[in-house]
């Protein structure tokens, strides 16, 4: 063991510890789902992106098990060496009709989906122009990138304002490519992207735009298609990311557009070319999901009654919900130890609500992020919320 390193990391960690941003996951015991069994204990979850309940459907399990007999538990290889079995090629082409895209390419996460695809459709005579608020994955992708970005630069835009998006979107006329990039849902806010206004901008001063829907796959638009679908903008978004590791229940991420931009990123996209594909029950359980999101509208409609009730029954016990549009629904606290101590006060209460803090949001912008789900029952958000109001009133 190099004793530097060893060194190193004890300081570093014992500094993330001071400044109470050390994270340690609790672990869960049973399968996802609203009630659970986390580090021996009983709680509600409201900390879950299972939005639909799908991660331990029968029907998906089942599915799962079949391409376990039917193909083992590997696809042995990287995407293009040989490791693309005819069960991923029908879930890219099933995804392909529920997005009504050309083509869609799956890569093993979201978080990859982003880092491939960025990086591979820019040069260093673009601009990428963000959200201020968009996420770490896309964040990432953009830094491996070789166009300008830079905040520091002018390339951050407000969130969610479209005169400092179009501001930008004038002092940059002299680069080649113009990439506007944005969360279709915020993923710590919960608020939705005004992604009409974000395609006339992009349209007017020839951009083009990508957005990232791990939030709104299985949430908003006609079955969970997605913002596009949510505001009717069909072939007028040119990149969409989804996610499989939320709605959908399993793990995967996918770029959804035209068919030269998937022949393009199984050329050039990174983690396509050198990581190995998804297991087959993956890509089969995925499928079935997918057809429980098109053909069964009851997780979703359980997915919208619950957030509904949750929000209105937090808005009249006095609770700030910051705004959110969405399943995701932050509980405004403002300060750090405070959230810290109210989601210690709700676990011990079987509730289990994660504080986030600076510098995932903020500094006084503390909140608990909470995610209502198809998998709670009206009794399991009665319980949270009866804990949530006993909580406050101690702290
Ligand atoms: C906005 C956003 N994009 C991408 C991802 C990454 O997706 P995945 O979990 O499938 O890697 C996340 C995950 O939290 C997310 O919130």
């Amino acid at each position: 063991m190099n004793t530097e390193l060893q060194s190193w990391l004890g300081s570093e960690i014992e500094s993330l510890k001071q400044q109470n941003l050390y994270k340690s996951p609790k672990i869960l015991e049973s399968p996802a789902g609203g009630r659970v069994k986390m580090n021996g204990k009983e709680v509600v979850n409201l900390s879950s992106n299972n939005y639909l309940g799908l991660a331990n459907h029968p029907k998906v399990r089942q599915a799962a098990e079949e391409a376990i007999e039917k193909w083992g538990v590997g696809a042995g290889a990287v995407r293009w060496i040989g490791g693309t079995m005819s069960v991923h090629d029908e879930l890219e082409r099933k995804l392909a009709k529920f997005k009504k895209v050309e083509a869609v390419l799956v890569f093993t996460g979201g978080f990859t989906a982003n880092s491939g695809c960025i990086p591979a459709v820019l040069t260093p005579e673009d601009v990428v122009i963000s959200d201020e608020l968009n996420h770490a994955s896309i964040i990432d992708g953009v830094r491996l990138s070789p166009a300008k970005y830079k905040k520091s630069e002018g390339f951050v835009y407000d969130h969610k304002n479209m005169d400092h998006l179009e501001q930008i979107l004038k002092n940059t006329q002299g680069f080649k490519k113009r990439m506007i990039i944005t969360d279709g849902v915020f993923s710590m806010d919960g608020d939705i992207a005004p992604l009409p206004q974000i395609v006339e901008l992009a349209e007017r001063y020839n951009a083009f735009v990508m957005v990232d829907d791990a939030h709104a796959s299985g949430v908003l638009g006609k079955n969970g298609a997605g913002t596009a679908s949510h505001f009717d903008l069909y072939g007028r978004v040119d990149i969409q990311l989804g996610t499989l590791s939320k709605a959908l229940g399993v793990v995967g991420g996918y770029i959804a557009g035209s068919a030269l931009l998937k022949d393009w990123l199984i050329n050039r996209g990174r983690p396509y070319l050198f990581s190995t594909a998804h297991p087959p029950m993956v890509a089969a359980a995925l499928i079935a999901a997918l057809d429980i999101m098109e053909n069964d509208p009851e997780p979703m409609k359980r997915l919208w009654d619950n957030t509904r009730w949750w929000k209105s029954h937090l808005a009249e016990a006095g609770f700030d919900t910051m705004g959110s549009e969405t399943p995701i629904t932050p509980v405004f606290v403002g300060d750090e130890g405070k959230a810290q101590q109210m989601e210690k006060a709700l676990w011990d209460e079987g509730v289990f609500a994660l504080s986030i803090a600076y510098p995932t949001v903020a500094r006084g912008k503390a909140r608990l992020r909470t995610m209502p789900s198809a998998a709670h029952t009206e009794e399991d958000l009665g319980f949270a919320l009866e804990a949530f109001k006993r909580v406050r009133d101690r702290i």
